[in-house]
């Protein structure tokens, strides 16, 4: 049974909903197993772009089931809404999916403490405003609601009114949802969710049935935004690794493959370190080239060059074991690309970061290679040698477009060269 993970492998928005899209037919199970309606993960059916915050990226119809699990913060609104519009195109598509009780909930209260918290900080994450770092603390601080609990509402009251009472406190009253307005919006969407035929299930009561077929996992954010490994503080606070396939009851040792997205530039949004960001004429027309504004909120994305050490520092902490390449067309047309090969910190130049904090004082190091005029041509091709060549991970697929089919394996670009 194939098991393959996929997962960010810079700051976010490589393109992994465009290709775990592409990657869905060939399972049954697709399953989210992080972080919330901060991602947004663009995919298209024909010519038609949807954009999923929280439903995995299942082809609408097609033979794969999405799974949103246990590490996941769910905005139920949100999900609500995700599913009735994409339910406008395709009947009946909240059957598509199942939803793990144990996930937790991302409360009204959430997405206000966000905003305060962002306000209050010196210097601020830039975050999306979804309340996630809010529902992640809660579920550390043990005050969270989990999905399950919505079933028994004497509990939910009482765990709400104990949460807003810590919370009015610490905010000095500033929330404004009582929390029995809280209970009877979460029973109302708890309601409308399942009337759009979602199932409501567990990965326990699902054990033999992931364990019997085959499951691609996908990833939220990028190993650089991760909260243990990525540039803190400037990162999200659900995991971006792959190790978070344990969710639904895998370890990593069953993964066949963990696979990086990684785009032919890098992008960023939101603050905090980028060694290889660049202001410039080339960059501005690659941000609109690429159409580089935030699937979430609209932001226009931070635009620089390829880095390598970055990449290096991806693949020791998270483990992959190989690359799809995206976006690379966007670079088409360019007569030299600069790629950055080493960080210089404190003096020297090191090939890949030691921590985090590494990202903050780093002097990227580059080298220049020649464009190519399309990604047919064989200076792309040595671009993903020489990627391949200093990470140690082969690059399997190249993304060439947005659209689903818009995608080709290294061996069949070679062919055709
Ligand atoms: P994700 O968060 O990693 O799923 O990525 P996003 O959906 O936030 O951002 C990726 C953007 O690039 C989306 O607008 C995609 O439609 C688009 N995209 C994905 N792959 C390619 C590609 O190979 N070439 C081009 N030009 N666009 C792509
Ligand atoms: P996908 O899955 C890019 C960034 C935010 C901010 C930081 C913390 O589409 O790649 P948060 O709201 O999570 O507390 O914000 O993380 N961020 C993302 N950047 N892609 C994402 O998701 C992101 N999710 C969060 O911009 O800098
Ligand atoms: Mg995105």
């Amino acid at each position: 049974m194939k098991r393959v993970a996929v997962v960010g492998a810079q700051w976010g928005d490589e393109g992994k909903g465009k290709v775990v899209n592409y990657l869905a037919d060939g399972f049954d199970w697709i399953v989210r197993f992080a972080g919330g309606a901060n991602a947004g993960h663009t995919i298209y059916v024909g010519d038609r772009k949807y954009v999923n915050h929280l439903l995995p990226c299942i082809v609408p119809g097609g033979r794969g089931r999405g799974f949103l699990g246990a590490g996941m913060v769910l905005d139920l609104e949100q999900l609500a809404n995700e599913l009735t519009s994409l339910a406008q195109d395709f009947p009946g598509i909240g059957t598509q999916f199942a939803v793990d009780l144990e996930a937790s909930v991302v409360l009204p209260w959430h997405k206000q403490e966000d905003v305060i918290l962002e306000g209050m900080r010196a210097e601020p994450i830039g975050t999306t405003g979804r309340g996630i770092g809010p529902a992640y603390t809660d579920k550390a601080s043990r005050e969270g609601i989990k999905l399950c609990h919505l079933f028994d509402e004497r509990m939910l009251a009482e765990r709400l009114e104990n949460t807003w009472n810590l919370k009015q406190n610490l905010y000095q009253g500033r929330l404004t949802m009582s929390p029995s307005e809280v209970v009877s919006t979460l029973i109302q969407l708890r309601d409308r969710i399942m009337q759009l035929g979602v199932e409501f299930t567990s990965a326990v009561d699902m054990a033999e049935v992931f364990h019997g077929t085959s499951v691609l996992f996908e990833g939220a954010q990028g190993v650089l935004l991760d909260p243990d490994f990525g540039t803190f503080p400037f990162v999200t606070s659900g995991s971006c690794m792959a190790h978070g396939v344990s969710s639904v009851g895998f370890s990593t040792f069953e993964l066949d493959d963990v696979a990086g997205v990684l785009k032919a530039y890098t992008t960023r949004v939101g603050a905090g370190p980028f060694p290889t960001e660049e202001d410039s004429d080339v960059t501005r027309d690659i941000r609109e080239r690429g159409r580089e504004y935030g699937a979430t909120t609209g932001r226009p994305r931070r635009v620089g060059w390829l880095d390598l050490p970055a990449l290096r520092y991806a693949v020791v902490r998270s483990g992959l074991t190989s690359f799809i390449i995206t976006k690379a067309d966007v670079l088409n047309g360019l007569n030299c690309i600069k790629v950055c090969t080493g960080y210089r910190v404190a003096g020297n130049v090191r090939e890949i970061p030691s921590t985090s904090h590494d990202f903050f004082v780093a002097e990227p190091v580059y080298e220049e290679l020649p464009g190519w005029p399309s990604t047919e041509h064989v200076n792309f091709l040595k671009y993903m040698t020489f990627i391949e060549e200093q990470v140690h991970v082969p690059i399997t697929h190249i993304s060439y477009g947005p659209k689903t089919d818009e995608m080709e394996t290294k061996g069949s670009l070679i062919m055709g060269i």
